[in-house]
């Protein structure tokens, strides 16, 4: 389906707009809530994981990040490709899947940036072990992805009304309802593309950072701006008003002996005193 979309040139497939020349600019241009702020990015290893297709390798590229683009279609790594050619940056490109990222060593990044994708995968605890995996001691892993609530709801006002297509606890891809659901539209552009789109629950994801040896440092909620209060009711923007289209969710990757309890000596046994007894605790 990726291909599909990358040929036809739809939303996340090409370069859109022109990042200012300023680092300022450009961290903004690409991180606009600022969650990587105070992120060294200058001499950093950068993994952008399924980030075909974007500007984003190349900024990082252009901070200064020793970058690394993997993804799993080739036209999205050719346009990444040829922009990184064309801006005069330096790019490791690397085909796969992202449910195995065994191609790359334990620790080799220290920032690993993963926009929009975890939603086309079935088993998202094992894509977060792997990324927990490769991150380095100190290293930040930043993950955008539909909201898991709001992603049940598209398609499906009826009666004045919303309707869960599945329920949340239901693991299974989110089933289309219409063609129309289907259908990616770009300025005049149509294009059916049925990708097979997983709503993974925050506690999937925080349970499956933590599986990969993470901390999660922050969670957001938001929907792309700017609210249109006048939407129609049944619309994407009426449903963006009601609940966020996205969520952030970052994670750390403690240094060996971070928390307090890791540096504080194993307790002794207590030495109960002669004579006395306790009740075993239940
Ligand atoms: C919404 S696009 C995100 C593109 C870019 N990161 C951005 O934000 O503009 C999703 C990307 O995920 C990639 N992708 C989908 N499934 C994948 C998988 N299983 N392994 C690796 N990449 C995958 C697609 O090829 C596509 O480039």
């Amino acid at each position: 389906m990726w291909e599909r979309l990358a040929k036809a040139a739809m939303n996340y497939t090409r370069p859109f707009g022109r990042p200012p020349k300023s680092r300022a600019g450009m961290r903004r241009f690409m991180d606009p809530r600022g969650r990587l702020k105070g992120v060294r990015l200058d001499g950093a290893r950068v993994l952008g994981l399924a980030a075909g297709g974007g500007w984003d390798p190349v900024i990082f590229a252009k901070l200064g990040a020793e970058t690394t683009v993997f993804d799993i279609s080739p036209t999205q790594l050719q346009t990444v490709r040829h922009l990184a050619a064309r801006q005069r940056v330096k790019l490791r490109l690397v085909r796969g899947n992202m449910k195995d990222l065994s191609v790359f060593k334990d620790a080799s990044f220290d920032v690993v940036w993963h926009c929009h994708s975890l939603v086309f995968i079935d088993d998202a605890v094992r894509v977060l072990k792997e990324v927990g995996r490769v991150l380095a001691p100190g290293g930040t892993y930043l993950l955008s992805t539909m909201h898991p609530t709001t992603l049940r709801l598209y398609g499906t006002y009826k009666d004045g009304g919303w309707r869960p297509k599945i329920s949340y606890f239901t693991d299974k891809p989110v089933p289309y309802v219409s063609e129309w659901d289907m259908t990616w539209t770009l300025g005049n552009k149509k294009l059916v593309a049925p990708t097979i789109e997983f709503g993974h629950r925050f506690e999937t994801i925080v349970n499956g950072m933590v599986a990969g040896g993470m901390v999660v440092d922050g969670i957001w909620e938001f929907s792309p701006g700017p609210p249109e209060p006048d939407a129609e009711p049944g619309s994407e923007a009426h449903l963006d008003l009601l609940f966020p289209a996205f969520i952030e969710v970052r994670g750390k990757k403690p240094v060996p002996g971070a928390f307090a309890a890791d540096r504080r000596p194993a307790a002794r046994p207590a030495v109960a005193a002669k004579g006395t007894s306790r009740r075993r605790a239940r």
